[in-house]
């Protein structure tokens, strides 16, 4: 079948692959044509893990295709998908103009066909409840026929970056929202390959699809913003969440996924989709006074690291080199939207700090953002050289058994603050570090050289 999606960044460009790697012939269309014209010379502008395999072998089988002309990609396309961007409003609710504006665009070219034929237009942006009603009025308005020459479905997209092609190719369930039984069993069809080991897809009105998405993201937040005020607890009254976690994840009822405290959600989604959730229900009258404290709660843990630092050096950073490991949102992949360590890196600029970033992906995003304003390492232990503190953000997994007599070495000064709880408190002290870490114990650094040296020696590795 010929799909045509719309916007092709992370999911765009992953959905796109992941239908081509099922056998359709996939037009992907953006406005950026040097994206456009990287993805046609084969190479791949994102980092997800498996993304360049199938990206090969789809161009390979020549089913994957890269445009900027929309009109080439809706002319023969049977589902047009969109997945444009809908980043937040200053007032926090999602911008839908892109979505909006997308869905003009191929109106009017629907519209000025000679033999129109059915077509099912997916939204698998995330936008709020009501926007497929939106999109279909755009069609309705120019005169086509709802149902016959047009249906708008809504098809919330769950991935995670880091794990996206997985995800796709393995969903733990399909969303499907639409009143129309032709597009719900054509839009079935298309997603059976990837259910076959049995989780279900759901078909359900197109207003509760575009709120399961909200609903999920914004319980996902909820849970980590818990957990980081229950390890902000732990620390005061001496207990160790990453037990805590044990302890709850084993019920039930609660699951063990989404409960490890840390310095708080970033990335594309949560954020934007909390603070839209939040929005809407104020513009419906209702104040959802859960999300904001999430909000707050995640703005605090985002700048504790920068705060702890700057605690340490009794309120100057000002000309100390600060050594940051992992600048992505989270392990996996190279994306630095609203990422923890760039909150970070902003507050420790304003102190004077001298930072120094490394990550396994995402240092050019960084420099997107950052510039020349921080120093880049190639390597983690470069990272750390002649710097008087090291800070965790992400917890990639070369960071989780780096050789800590090394990094002793390489640091001007002990200070080691983990915000993804890494390493054993006790062993840290051990090595002579001063060694912070999220709701769990600290311990006083063993100051006694031939002890830390003797620890070096017998426990090379925490
Ligand atoms: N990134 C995720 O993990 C994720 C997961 C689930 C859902 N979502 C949702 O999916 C949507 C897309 O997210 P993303 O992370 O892929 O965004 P993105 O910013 O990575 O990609 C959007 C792409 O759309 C292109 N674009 C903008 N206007 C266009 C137009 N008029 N025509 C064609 N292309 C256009 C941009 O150039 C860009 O390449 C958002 O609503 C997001 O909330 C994202």
């Amino acid at each position: 079948m010929n799909i045509t999606v719309i916007g092709t960044g992370y999911v765009g460009l992953v959905s796109g692959t992941c239908f081509a790697e099922m056998g359709h012939d996939v037009t992907c269309v953006d406005v950026d044509e040097e994206k456009v014209s990287q993805l046609s010379s084969g190479e791949v502008p994102i980092y997800e893990p498996d993304l360049d395999r199938y990206f090969e072998r789809a161009r390979e089988e020549n089913r994957l295709h890269f445009t900027t002309d929309l009109a080439k990609g809706v002319a023969d396309a049977k589902i047009v998908f969109f997945a444009l961007p809908t980043p937040p409003g200053e007032d926090g609710s999602a911008d839908l103009s892109y979505v909006l504006d997308a869905a003009g665009d191929v109106a009017d070219l629907l519209v000025g066909e000679t033999d129109s034929e059915y077509r099912i237009v997916v939204n698998k942006s995330t936008v709020p409840v009501g926007t497929g009603d939106r999109v279909e009025s755009v069609f309705a308005d120019r005169g086509l026929e709802i149902g016959t020459e047009v249906d708008v479905v809504s098809n919330p997209e769950f991935l995670r970056e880091g794990a996206a092609v997985e995800d796709f190719l393995k969903p733990d369930r399909v969303v499907i929202g639409t009143e129309s039984d032709r597009a719900a069993e054509k839009m079935e069809r298309l997603y059976e390959p990837f259910v076959r080991q049995g989780n279900p897809i759901l078909v359900v009105d197109r207003r509760s699809a575009e709120m399961i998405k909200y609903a999920a993201n914004s319980l996902l937040a909820t849970r980590i913003s818990f957990m980081n005020e229950i390890a902000n607890v732990c620390e005061r009254v001496g207990a160790d969440v990453d037990k805590v976690r044990l302890g709850i994840g084993k019920d039930h009822r609660i699951g063990p996924n989404f409960l490890y405290a840390g310095i708080g959600f970033g990335g594309s989604c949560f954020p934007k989709d909390v603070k839209a959730l939040a929005r809407k229900g104020r513009q419906e009258g209702y104040d959802f006074q859960i999300l904001d404290a999430v909000l707050d709660v995640n703005d605090q843990q985002r700048r504790r690291l920068a705060e702890q630092a700057k605690d340490y050096f009794d309120g100057d950073l000002a000309g100390r080199r600060v050594a940051i490991w992992g600048l992505s949102f989270k392990p996996g992949t190279d994306d630095t939207r609203e990422a923890p360590s760039h909150v970070i890196i902003d507050e420790l600029l304003d102190q004077g700090a001298d930072v120094v970033g490394y990550d396994p992906e995402a240092i050019e995003t960084t420099r997107g953002t950052f510039g020349d304003q921080i120093d880049y390492a190639d390597g983690k232990y470069e990272a750390i050289d002649d710097a008087e503190a090291l800070l965790i953000c992400t917890e990639w997994h070369e960071f989780r058994r780096p050789d800590l007599g090394t990094v002793r070495e390489h640091l001007d000064n002990p200070l080691v603050l983990d915000g993804r709880n890494l390493y054993d408190p006790a062993r840290m002290a051990e090595m002579g570090f001063e060694y912070h870490s999220v709701g769990r114990p600290s311990y006083a650094p063993e100051t006694n050289r031939e002890a830390i040296e003797e620890a070096i020696v017998e426990n090379g590795q925490p």
